[in-house]
C-alpha cells in the first residue's frame, strides 16, 4: 500500500479503528520483521489518534523490554510483575487504567501521562510475547471500544507471531 494512511475525520473512535485495521493489515501482512511491523503500528496508532505514548515492551531477559513506540522516552526496563505492563502481562489480560495515580504500583514514566490502556499480545503457545501499551494525558481516555479496537489490531499481529 501507499505509506499513508487514510484517516476519516469527524468520527468516533470505533469508526477510526473499523478505518484502521485494513490499513494496519496491508502494512504488516506481507512484512515478516517484527520490528518493522510494530514500529509502523506504533506509529499508525499514534497518527490516528494522536496519543501520547504508543508502544511496545517485549517479554525477554526475565523482564519487559522497551520496543518500538512513538512518544516521548520511556524506561526501558519494567519487572513482570511491576506497574500497569507488568500487571497485563502477568495477569494475561487487558488492563484499562482511568487514573494512573490511583494504581497501586503504577510506573510514571511521563507526568503528563493520566490513563492508559495495556494489552497483552500471545504467542500461539499462549504464554505472553510482549504488551501494548497506549497512555493519554487526559484522565479516563480509554473505553471497551478502545480494548476492541486494539485488540483486532493485535490479532491481526499475533497471527504472525
Ligand atoms: N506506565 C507504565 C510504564 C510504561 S510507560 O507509561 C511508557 C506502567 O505502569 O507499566
Amino acid at each position: 500500500m501507499a505509506e499513508e494512511l487514510i484517516i476519516p475525520v469527524g468520527t468516533d473512535r470505533k469508526e477510526i479503528y473499523d478505518a484502521l485495521l485494513p490499513q494496519i493489515n496491508s502494512l504488516i501482512e506481507t512484512e515478516s520483521d517484527l520490528t518493522a511491523n510494530l514500529a509502523n503500528i506504533s506509529a499508525a496508532l499514534k497518527e490516528a489518534f494522536g496519543f501520547f505514548w504508543v508502544g511496545f515492551y517485549l517479554a525477554k531477559e526475565g523482564q519487559l523490554v522497551l520496543g518500538p513506540f512513538q512518544g516521548p522516552i520511556a524506561c526501558t526496563r519494567i519487572p513482570f510483575h511491576k506497574g500497569v505492563c507488568g500487571a497485563s502481562y502477568s495477569q494475561q489480560k487487558t488492563i484499562i487504567v482511568p487514573d494512573v495515580d490511583q494504581f497501586p504500583g503504577h510506573i510514571a514514566c511521563a507526568s503528563a501521562s493520566k490513563s492508559e490502556i495495556v494489552l497483552p499480545v500471545f504467542h500461539r503457545n499462549g504464554t505472553v510475547a510482549m504488551v501494548l501499551d497506549v497512555d493519554s494525558d487526559q484522565l479516563n481516555d480509554f473505553s471497551e471500544t478502545d480494548a476492541e479496537g486494539l485488540q483486532s489490531i493485535l490479532t491481526l499481529l499475533e497471527r504472525k507471531l
